[in-house]
């Protein structure tokens, strides 16, 4: 595949709908495939400028398959709504596609198989700005250790599979539903999504190769390369 058609918006939708069906809605990688209902994809607008990254599906996701549909979706839904945008107007994945048992966090071993998967989205859909929703998200997309307290609301220039992106890490909606004032924080930092998106650039991003369909060569992922866990 060439660059030029990889650039495309038609073409890299259609790349993302392939990658997807063939190699995220099946993945036995790892030992959450036996435990799931099913894989939650991520759905959206697939040449969104803003993506959002969270965690895991929980319940209701894993029944349903769609992230975000429960009650942190209902408030990521409201944020939405605040600043002027819908959940057709952007991208919503996870670090983890499937429900990790009793809404466990994440584990090292998870996060690595999965990888792939979220950078390959991020790669297709090219989005001028992720926010990225709590610690596992921002962890993985910053590569670095400093946590959501810390980091929340603070843009920061990033490269994920050769494309060029804006960090923009927020508090996640579970959380901010547990502390108001955390709420508070979250809708503050929601309000300068927009002006950022108005600035950042799409990125240029380089041919994707068929390569990555199976994710990085053998060896240490990039999160353990990191030295995040
Ligand atoms: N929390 C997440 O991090 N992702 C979802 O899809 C739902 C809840």
């Amino acid at each position: 595949m060439s660059t030029a058609t990889v650039s495309d918006p038609e073409t890299r939708a259609e790349e993302l709908a392939r990658y997807q069906a063939e190699h995220v809605v099946g993945c036995t990688k790892c030992a959450l495939a036996e435990g799931r209902t099913q894989v939650v994809v991520g759905n959206g607008d697939p040449d969104a400028d803003i993506m959002f990254v969270g965690e895991a599906p929980g319940y209701h996701e894993d029944r349903q398959g769609l992230p975000f549909v429960g009650a942190a979706g209902q408030l990521l839904d409201r944020l939405l709504g605040e600043i002027g945008l819908s959940r057709a107007d952007v991208f919503v994945a996870n670090v983890l596609k499937c429900r990790p048992p009793g809404n466990r966090d994440p584990q090292p071993a998870e996060i690595s198989s999965c990888e792939p998967h979220l950078f390959r989205q991020i790669s297709l859909v090219r989005p001028k700005v992720i926010g990225t929703l709590g610690n596992f998200a921002t962890k993985l997309l910053s590569g670095r250790p400093e946590g959501i307290t810390r980091v929340h609301g603070c843009e920061l220039p990033i490269e994920v599979a050769g494309t060029q992106v804006l960090l923009f890490p927020l508090f996640h909606p579970a959380a901010a539903l547990r502390t108001p004032s955390l709420e508070q924080a979250l809708r503050e930092d929601f309000a300068k999504i927009p002006a950022l998106a108005a600035t950042e650039r799409r990125p240029e991003g380089p041919a994707v190769p068929e390569v990555m369909d199976e994710g990085p060569p053998a060896g240490t992922s990039a999160a353990e390369q990191l030295g995040l866990f």
